[in-house]
């Protein structure tokens, strides 16, 4: 019984410390952290796509992708590390892992639901990929766990504590588009998805986010050459999207900063920082701005890059750091560490600071 009063007692200290969040208690109460969500497509994809039925046009689980910083290929799309996973290490947080990897059983310090080739809408790359609307029902799955784990106040506790990085859209503007649509239509119903999903994790306690402009799409190596069977937007219609795309965002998240009480937000100029470096590549370090270090034909633009896809023969850059682009689409590991450095130090440090 007494022991029964003592662990009552902790259990009462720890929970007022908890609102000034410095309770490190061994009480079970949640520990002095900050839970990352990660949602989206290839850009924060940590692998769960390695478990999934789909092509290989939508996976990177072989060599030399992984081969900087892991050493082997983990199903990132890149050569090492991505933005959530420099996001986590600033944040002291472990690795985010993705939600399909087996065995997984632990989300006290959040988890990766990203997949390769998602869009906002469910139509993006439809049967390839884990859309987000099926990333959002994973998601509540989560949540409901972590509820039957910590109990509803504390699993409401680290769902509104936590930051929620989502990186989504470029995918829907890299297909045909829907039939007689406008583009103002189209990146309605993009932005759309968006915020419905937005509206969701806030319903869950969701307050903190990471978003993210879209990159200059129009610039990437597979861009820059002719693809054949393209049926896509031309160069010129994806700028003109991604500068619609980027825009409406904007326009929305201060619209939601005013409707939804407690919504914090920081975003990543990702349209910036990757047109300034693919321009000016010497300025930040690189040597090559416009050719991927893994592919072939002009640019590297063909999307060959370790040989899986259908094509045995690509060619691999012998100074991965050099290059601003790993494969015909993706940014090498030294992009993301730069522009993940510019995120956290202009202002997504303070959704991490309780
Ligand atoms: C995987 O997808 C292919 C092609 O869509 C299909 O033929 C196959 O039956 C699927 N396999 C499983 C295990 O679902
Ligand atoms: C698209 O619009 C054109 C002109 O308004 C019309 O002739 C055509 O049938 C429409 N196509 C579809 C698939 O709705
Ligand atoms: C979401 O996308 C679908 C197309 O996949 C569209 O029909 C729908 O209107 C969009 N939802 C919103 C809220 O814009
Ligand atoms: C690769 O390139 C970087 C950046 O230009 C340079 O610092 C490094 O020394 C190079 N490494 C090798 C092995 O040449």
């Amino acid at each position: 019984m007494a022991s029964f009063r003592f662990q009552i007692y902790i259990l009462a200290v720890c929970a007022g410390l908890v609102i000034q969040s410095s309770c490190n208690g061994h009480s079970g109460l949640q520990k002095k952290h900050v839970a990352l969500f990660i949602f989206g497509d290839s850009l924060y994809d940590p692998g769960n796509n390695n478990y999934i039925n789909t092509t290989k046009d939508f996976q990177a689980n072989w060599l030399p992708y992984g081969e900087t910083f892991f050493r082997y290929p983990t199903g990132r799309f890149s050569d090492g590390r991505l933005i959530p996973d420099f996001i986590a290490e600033y944040a002291k947080l472990p690795i985010i892992p993705a939600y399909l990897q087996p065995g997984l059983k632990d989300y006290t310090y959040g988890v990766n639901f990203a997949s390769g080739g998602a869009g906002a809408l469910v139509e993006s790359h439809q049967g390839f990929v884990i859309d987000l609307k099926t990333q959002r029902s994973q998601f509540k799955k989560v949540e409901k766990q972590l509820r039957q784990k910590l109990g509803e106040a504390e699993a409401y506790t680290l769902l509104s504590k936590a930051v929620y990085l989502i990186s989504i859209g470029s995918n829907d503007y890299s297909i045909p588009l829907a039939t007689n649509t406008s583009h103002d239509e189209y990146v309605g119903w993009v932005i759309g998805n968006l915020t419905s999903w937005i509206k969701d994790v806030y319903k869950k306690g969701g307050r903190k986010f990471g978003f993210s402009s879209l990159a200059p799409l129009a610039s990437v190596p597979s861009m820059r050459v002719i693809q054949p069977g393209n049926t896509g937007p031309s160069g010129e219609e994806v700028t003109a999207l991604v500068k619609l795309h980027n825009r409406l965002l904007s326009k929305v998240l201060t619209k939601l900063k005013k409707e939804l009480q407690g919504f914090k937000y920081s975003k990543l100029n990702l349209y910036t920082y990757a047109k300034e470096r693919i321009n000016h590549p010497s300025k930040y370090g690189f040597k090559e701005g416009k050719a991927a270090c893994c592919g072939s034909g002009p640019y590297g633009g063909i999307y060959t890059c370790g040989g899986k896809r259908g094509v045995t023969e690509y060619e691999l850059c012998g100074n991965v750091t050099e290059y601003v682009f790993f494969d015909s689409v993706h940014p090498t590991e030294r992009v993301y560490e730069q522009v993940s450095k510019l995120w956290w130090g202009q202002n997504l440090k303070e959704l991490f600071e309780v």
